[in-house]
């Protein structure tokens, strides 16, 4: 039985409990209403984080309290995080997560300086901030974030739509926020917070919590300041903030979009089934607890397509194609309430707690609102991902549950997001879909607001949906599943059936036959991105041009398949692609597209490597770090 670290908002000792998770639940929700709730921290082996300095055994953060002015010519956010400590009765000090961090002082609740020293860093984890606690319960930290934290993306004017007001967004995960907040940044120790944040008008403030002040209050000398809570423990790596020029726009009781004036209308319309997937949701897997799903647009330069952060989630531009095609990304954001935010990977190696739940519930979200064609194809289609992994690694692919330093990375999306959603969809298949949907709403009940192992999934997994049917474990492999690489012979593949008439017509198109009977204007994206990813990797440019000509390939408005056309394009260097891809890795910095196009040109050694060259020159300094670093790897060999 894994070991609990129970912590009890009444005293201030910690405890060490060899208890269960039920027993340690009980303990959890008798609190007072009124006290913040204090989340449990696993203990053990498994569930110890390696990507971060804290010792939450010894002393850990249970909230934090920020107060912070934006400053857009210095790129700095500065002022004080206040936080709240639980600390086991012989500690003498509590260790935080800082990285880059200018610490100017640290006092406790009365305003007593505190002894604190900043050690060594490295360039994974920053450096340890360690605090003499001299009996504090309460520290007061008062500093600067540097102008180049890796989370914080400070864009100017011109990298906006409206081209009038800078704007500024952060991004945590994996290990990021401890670039701009002291604190615990390890996803295992959950955290409420709050935060009162000035910006120069006529600038907003969001951030991924409750907006206390949505038009913001005057902060004197031509700033307006901006107040939000967090009342349910978080990880800290789901803290995000957003200032710009915003515009918001309802899209129904519970749920909004703000984004640039120039972008809303656009952001909203796509968006315009965002009540219905909350609704389709919560029909699967119990109430969304979060109280409004809110969404931001962001400017090109968000490195991800999505981040789930709590009541506000973050996107991509590159979203919007006019047909709401790639609206599974919203699905994708939202099912991360259950899986990601109530129950989270203890440590980054079970990533796939996260984000292979979530890619399986995206897809039930999908099926629910557009039906079991679509949700199939789009199933099949991660499939394919899984299988590129495996054929690129083989048995070196990574296992479910990744090793360090895999999980610094995320490791392979195709692995941890692809074969975790395939692993559900198989023990859907096998002990039906009306027992895991029973389980898995149960399992977000008994653990939100909880870490979560690999271990313990299983444990909880055999304990309520198995319960003792040896034929039904034996059937499952569920440990090879997650243990091992490579994919179980009882995995589930979707059926190919649905992708049966594009892949006729991709035989058809490989073995000589026009482009023009290729019948793609009456598929979906997924068919398209079926196609074209599933040509021949190798094509004379004569076929590279009639493709384009008759497909429009260049002209896409749809940021995936115009990515699937150039990939095939640079890898065959065909030159007319050439301005294509730089003009779209010069006006968006998504990870997902910008890293793997570099990746293809550089693949093409002597003609590649100088247009790649080129367009970073111009590229790299409107990139987020995310971005920026990977290209970095690149370009130095490392990919
Ligand atoms: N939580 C992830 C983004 C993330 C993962 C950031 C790991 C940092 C480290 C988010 O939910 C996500 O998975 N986004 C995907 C979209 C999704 C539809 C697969 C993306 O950004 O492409
Ligand atoms: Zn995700």
């Amino acid at each position: 039985m894994p070991r609990f670290l129970s912590a009890l908002a009444a005293a201030s000792a910690l405890l060490i409990a060899g208890c269960s998770a039920d027993k340690h639940e009980d303990q959890a929700k008798q609190e007072q209403p009124s006290k913040p709730m204090v989340a449990p921290i696993l203990t053990g082996a498994d569930a110890r984080d390696t990507f971060s300095y804290a010792q939450p055994e010894i002393a850990r953060v249970t909230h934090v309290a920020l107060d912070l002015a934006a400053d857009f010519d210095a790129k700095r956010l500065g002022g004080t995080a206040t936080l709240d400590i639980q600390a086991a009765p012989n500690a003498s000090e509590i260790i935080l997560d800082s990285k880059g961090l200018e610490i100017a002082s640290v006092t406790d609740g009365r305003g007593r300086p505190l002894a604190f020293a900043v050690g060594q860093a490295d360039a994974e984890r920053g450096a340890p901030l360690t605090i003499q606690l001299d009996g504090a319960t309460r520290i007061k930290i008062a500093y600067k974030s540097a102008p180049d934290a890796e989370a914080l993306q400070w864009l100017t004017p011109a990298q906006t739509a409206g081209k009038q007001h800078p704007f500024l967004f952060s991004q945590g995960q994996p290990t990021l926020n401890r670039t701009w907040i002291p604190t615990q940044d390890s996803p295992g120790i959950r955290q409420t917070w709050e935060a009162r944040i000035t910006v120069p008008e006529p600038l907003k403030v969001v951030m991924s919590g409750e907006n206390l002040a949505r038009e913001g209050e005057p902060a004197g000398e031509g700033r307006r300041a901006f107040r939000f809570r967090m009342d349910k423990p978080v990880a800290p790596y789901l803290i995000a903030l957003a200032a710009g020029d915003l515009a918001f726009q309802p899209l129904g009781p519970r749920s909004g979009v703000y984004a640039e004036p120039a972008t809303i209308k656009a952001a909203a319309a796509e968006l315009a089934d965002t009540e219905k997937m909350i609704a389709a949701a919560e029909t699967l897997y119990g109430p969304y607890r979060w109280g409004r799903y809110d969404m931001i647009v962001l400017p090109p330069a968000f490195p991800y397509g999505g981040m789930e952060n709590p009541t506000l989630t973050f996107l991509t531009p590159t979203f919007i194609a006019g047909d709401k095609s790639l609206n599974g990304l919203v699905a994708h954001e939202l099912a991360h309430s259950w899986s990601g935010n109530l129950v989270t990977n203890a440590v980054w190696a079970d990533s796939w707690l996260n984000e292979g739940f979530t890619s399986y519930f995206e897809n039930r979200i999908m099926e629910a609102l557009y039906g079991p064609e679509r949700a199939a194809q789009e199933a099949a289609l991660s499939w394919a991902e899984i299988e590129t992994v495996l054929k690129e690694k083989g048995r070196n692919a990574p296992v479910t549950r990744l090793h360090n330093p895999e999980a610094g990375t995320g490791g392979e999306s195709g692995i941890v997001y692809d074969k975790g959603a395939a692993f559900l969809r198989t023990i859907e298949q096998i002990a039906g879909r009306e027992r895991l949907d029973a389980w898995l709403r149960s399992y977000f009940d008994r653990h939100a607001f909880e870490p979560m192992t690999s271990a313990r999934f299983l444990a909880d997994l055999r304990e309520n949906m198995i319960r003792g049917d040896k034929a039904l474990e034996e059937r499952l492999k569920l440990d090879e599943w997650v243990y091992q690489p490579g994919l179980p012979d009882n995995a589930v593949r979707p059926e190919p059936q649905g992708f049966a008439q594009v892949d006729a017509a991709v035989r058809a198109f490989a073995s000589g036959g026009p482009a023009s009977t290729v019948p793609y204007a009456g598929w979906t994206t997924a068919e398209r991105l079926r196609f074209l990813n599933a040509l021949p990797r190798q094509l004379p440019q004569p076929r590279l041009a009639e493709l384009d000509r008759t497909l429009r390939l260049s002209q896409s408005g749809n940021s995936e398949t115009l990515f699937a056309w150039l990939q095939l394009a640079l890898a065959n260097r065909y030159e007319p692609a050439v301005p294509v891809a730089e003009r779209f890795l010069l006006n968006m910095g998504r990870r997902k597209f910008v890293a793997p196009l570099f990746e293809t040109l550089l693949a093409q050694g002597e003609w590649g490597r100088p247009i790649a060259e080129r367009i970073y020159a111009k590229a790299r300094p409107t990139y987020h770090s995310v971005t920026s670093s990977a290209v970095d790897k690149a370009l130095k060999g490392g990919a």
